[in-house]
C-alpha cells in the first residue's frame, strides 16, 4: 500500500493516538446535525450503496450509515489500527456497515458501485488528489455524486491576534506541505474535480465557531493534530502557549474563532 506521509497514525505515539482518537470524535460529533443536513441536500442517500474514502475510526461512517438504513455504507483507509478501532466501537451498532483497507488512490473497488462517495478530511494529506478524484470517479455510478469534505487555512482565523496561534498555524501548514499536504486544498477542488472529468461541480461552505462549540474544542480541533503532525518538543509547547495566550486575552474580553469547512461536490 502506498506510503502516506501527511497522515501517518501507526506512526503516532501510544499518548498521541489517544488524544487523536478523541479529536477525531470530537470533531466528528460536535457537527454532525449540521453535516448530515448539507450531506442530504448534496445527495447523500437513505437507500444506496455508499462509499466514505479515509474513513479513519468510522465515526462518520457510522453517521453516514444510520442515515443510510436501507442502503449500505462501506469504510475504506490505509491505517489497520483506525479500522480495528471502526470495527470494535462502531461496527457492533451499524450491521449495514463494512470496512476494508484500502488506498484511496486505487480502492481495489469495482467500478460504477457507489451512489455517493464521501471524502471527509482527507483531500488536505494527498499528495496526488487528482489521482485520487479520477479512482473516486471510477467508483461512483454514473449520476452519482463525489462529495470533497475539507478545510482551507485562509479561512482559519481568531480574534484578538493570538501571535502563538498565527505562528503554529503557519508552521504546521509549512509541515503539512513538507509531507506532500495541503493547507490549502479547498480553493483547488473545483478545478481538480472539472479536470477528473466530472459534472455539476459545486461548492458549499459552512463555518464552525467558538460561538457553537466554545474556544476549548475549537482550539482542540485546529491544533490537536497539528502538533503531533510537526512533530518537534517545540511544536508541543507552541501549541500550549497558544492555550496561554487565548486564556490571558480572554481575561481583556471574548476571543473568537472560525474555521471554513468546504463540501465541494461532483456527478460523475
Ligand atoms: C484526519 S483523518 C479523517 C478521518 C475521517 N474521515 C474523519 O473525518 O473522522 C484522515 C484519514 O485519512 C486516511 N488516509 C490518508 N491517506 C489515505 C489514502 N491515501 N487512502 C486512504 N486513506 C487515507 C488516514 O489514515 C486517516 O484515517
Amino acid at each position: 500500500m502506498d506510503q502516506v506521509k501527511s497522515y501517518a497514525f501507526d506512526r503516532f505515539t501510544d499518548r498521541d493516538r489517544q488524544a487523536e482518537i478523541r479529536r477525531l470524535h470530537t470533531q466528528a460529533t460536535l457537527l454532525w446535525d449540521r453535516e448530515l443536513t448539507v450531506l442530504t441536500s448534496l445527495g447523500l442517500p437513505s437507500d444506496q450503496p455508499v462509499l466514505d474514502i479515509g474513513c479513519g475510526p468510522g465515526f462518520i461512517a457510522g453517521g453516514l450509515a444510520a442515515f443510510n438504513s436501507a442502503g449500505s455504507v462501506t469504510g475504506l483507509d490505509t491505517s489497520l489500527e483506525l479500522l480495528d478501532i471502526a470495527r470494535t466501537v462502531v461496527l457492533p451498532e451499524r450491521p449495514n456497515l463494512m470496512v476494508q483497507p484500502g488506498n484511496a488512490y486505487a480502492t481495489g473497488l469495482p467500478a460504477a458501485a457507489f451512489q455517493f462517495v464521501y471524502n471527509r478530511l482527507i483531500y488536505q494529506h494527498l499528495d496526488e488528489p487528482s489521482r485520487a478524484l479520477q479512482e473516486a470517479h471510477r467508483v461512483t455510478r454514473p449520476g452519482g455524486t463525489v462529495c470533497v469534505m475539507d478545510v482551507d487555512d485562509a479561512w482559519l482565523t481568531v480574534h484578538p491576534t493570538i501571535p502563538a496561534f498565527d505562528t503554529f498555524t503557519a508552521l504546521a501548514c509549512r509541515a503539512q506541505a513538507a509531507n506532500g499536504g495541503d493547507r490549502h486544498i479547498s480553493r483547488k477542488l473545483p478545478g481538480l474535480m472539472a479536470a477528473a472529468g466530472f459534472h455539476e461541480v459545486g461548492v458549499t461552505a459552512i463555518s464552525v465557531s467558538s460561538l457553537e462549540i466554545g474556544m476549548a474544542a475549537f482550539l482542540d480541533i485546529t491544533t490537536g493534530f497539528k502538533a503531533i503532525q510537526i512533530d518537534t518538543e517545540d511544536a508541543f509547547a507552541l501549541r500550549d502557549r497558544v492555550g496561554a495566550e487565548v486564556e490571558a486575552a480572554e481575561e481583556q474580553g471574548p476571543v473568537f474563532g472560525m474555521v471554513g469547512v468546504f463540501f465541494v461536490t461532483g456527478r460523475a
